[in-house]
């Protein structure tokens, strides 16, 4: 299947753009557009209808695109318990039409002072893979409702209470479960059931929740509404506070009131780098999405992709993947713990070197085989994206981690933790839930955070300007690539939301693909250059089976076309409770 419509001469046209503008320059054409229109209406895309409605009637109230996206971020938590949560994380990556600021939330969960390495082995020194991955050990210090509180405090125009009320009333009244939810409770069943708080919601009526089933988290609306009236202080102290911690330590962890007392989120600088004529703002560490998206794409900024044969294209894309994917490994982790070389690792000139290693028609053997699969996932972690009638825009990722993230839920809170201590190394060396490793610059320490591959990212260029991201676990950032290119090679934003999607992360040594996203006689040629394909469905390619036909990702982007001044907005077609809605001014 081609990605990229019609052979277009791109080299042609980066060749002269570049000589008639530095790189700098572009990006200053890029935001000087940005800075002088207002775009025709409003945009909002997220995994589920409800949320983008929050997100639409907190605009229609009189809110910002910051209010919007704290009402989606507190649907999502209520409506996608499988993905996202209050329990969990996330980045929020926004641009503030008024002062021409990017500014990064960064609310990634912290490891609790319990939380170090020796904590998680076993008493044959490995990795105790229940521990990192279901009940309280696996869990992290959630940082989304501080995301929220922060969000709202410092850039809504509404009350944070006024941009809660919608997921409270949802929360309250009850929705209707999805396939994807109780597909996703049947698989984490066994883990999720061990948990009385777990079971009194999921089993509510004494049987496992069913498609069509009404959904009510009568404690979930409290703890929001206790969020609402005393912001930061009603999720980290008092009441809900104190039932977190009895909840984590009925089932023998070791949160102390310090942990959540203590967590803060931390605003950072974007990372921001060039790419044909677009200037793409994105993830800084603790996520590894930005620095490896820098790298993928100043790889691969000379290659006239478009033109390429499948084949051809799929294979430099994939070794800039592999690249990209190997330094993850190394050097990437919380950066207010380890010193990360980003001058160098997000430079052209280094990206040079890589391609110079890039052989034309033959795979890179990766250094060394794991043996480990890549993951079974995706319906984790959420994405939305918004523009608001002012131009402000947010890109969002939040998460739990894994399916339902820990599956604790503390005993009247409604709180689903996330199992978010997996995405250290908690063993050095030993891959992850995703089949990453990493090594000491991602080893748990108390307060650190955890390194991330969520990547939300503005894409702006003098003519478009796009939002996007996707979850996926390590496969978000090649999605968010793989979206970067599809705009560039001029999609609109349904189409970018549909690309067919491959993966290779250096470790295991293969491209992973979702059904039919390379053709046949590409397969075959890939193969050919020495690279190990996994098609789902295929006999002996590797493919464990447990992933045949599972699509990736759950991409939801909009879009503002300035020369033709119409927004669009896409919720990924692979999932139909997902929405994507334009409002008209
Ligand atoms: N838990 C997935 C991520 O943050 O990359």
């Amino acid at each position: 299947m081609n990605a990229f419509p019609p052979v277009r001469r791109w080299c042609i046209r980066f060749i002269v753009v570049l000589l008639l503008l530095p790189g700098t320059a572009l990006a200053q054409q890029a935001r000087a557009a940005d800075d002088a229109a207002l775009p025709p209406g409003a945009a909002v895309a997220s995994a589920h209808a409800l949320a983008t409605q929050a997100g639409l009637d907190i605009l229609a109230a009189g809110g910002n695109a910051f209010d919007a996206a704290v009402a989606v971020s507190a649907a999502l938590s209520v409506v996608e318990p499988i993905s996202s949560g209050i329990g969990g994380g996330g980045f929020f990556l926004m641009h503030d039409k008024a002062s021409g600021r990017d500014v990064f939330i960064d609310a990634r969960e912290t490891a609790p002072r319990s939380g170090t390495p020796e904590a998680y082995l076993d008493k044959d020194g490995e990795l105790d893979r229940d521990r990192a991955t279901n009940g309280p050990w696996a869990a992290g210090i959630p940082g989304l409702p501080a995301a929220l509180v922060h969000v709202s405090d410092k850039y809504g125009r509404l009350p944070l209470a006024q941009s809660l009320a919608p997921a409270i009333r949802i929360a309250r009244e009850g929705f209707e479960v999805y396939p994807r939810m109780a597909r996703g409770y049947a698989g984490r069943r066994e883990v999720m059931q061990r948990y009385p708080g777990t079971r009194a919601i999921y089993e509510a009526d004494g049987k496992p929740i069913q498609t069509g089933d009404r959904f009510r988290q009568p404690d979930l609306a409290r703890t929001l509404e206790a969020l609402a009236a005393r912001g930061h202080d009603g999720f980290y102290k008092g009441d809900v506070a104190r039932r977190l911690l009895a909840g984590v330590r009925a089932e023998g962890g070791q949160w102390q009131a310090s942990d959540l007392a203590d967590y803060k989120v931390v605003e950072r600088e974007p990372l921001r780098f060039n790419y044909h004529d677009w200037e793409v703002v994105t993830a800084p560490p603790p996520s590894s999405g930005g620095v490896a998206l820098a790298q993928m794409l100043q790889v691969l900024a000379p290659y006239d992709l478009p033109a390429m044969e499948e084949a051809a294209r799929t294979h430099v894309v994939v070794e800039a993947m592999r690249r990209a994917y190997r330094d993850r490994t190394f050097y990437l982790g919380d950066p207010d713990f380890v010193t990360i070389p980003m001058r160098t690792l997000t430079s052209a000139e280094y990206a040079a070197g890589l391609r110079a290693t890039i052989h034309p028609e033959k795979a890179t053997p990766s250094e060394m085989l794991s043996g480990q699969p890549t993951p079974l996932e995706d319906e984790e972690t959420t994405h939305f994206s918004i523009i608001d009638a002012d131009g402000n825009r947010v890109a969002a990722t939040q998460t739990v981690n894994l399916l339902y993230g820990s599956g604790l839920i503390p005993p009247g809170t409604g709180v689903l933790l996330n199992n978010e201590m997996d995405d250290f190394a908690l063993r050095p060396g030993t891959p992850n839930a995703f089949g990453v490793m990493g090594f000491d610059a991602n080893a748990p320490e108390p307060g650190k955070r955890m390194l991330s591959s969520m990547t939300p990212t503005f894409m702006v260029s003098p003519d478009r300007i796009a939002v996007l991201g996707t979850p996926g676990g390590t496969r978000i950032i090649t999605m968010v690539l793989l979206g970067v290119l599809g705009y560039d090679a001029g999609l609109g934003a349904e189409a970018v939301a549909a690309l067919p999607r491959y993966h290779h992360q250096w470790l295991p040594d293969a491209i992973g693909t979702e059904s039919g996203a390379l053709s046949p006689a590409t397969v075959a040629k890939l193969r050919e250059m020495g690279h190990t394909v996994q098609v789902p469905d295929e006999e002996g390619s590797g493919d464990t089976g447990r992933r045949s036909s599972h699509v990736w990702g759950n991409f939801n982007t909009v879009l503002w076309d300035l020369r033709r001044d119409v927004m669009e907005a896409s919720a990924d077609p692979r999932y139909a409770e997902g929405r994507g809605t334009v409002v008209e001014r």
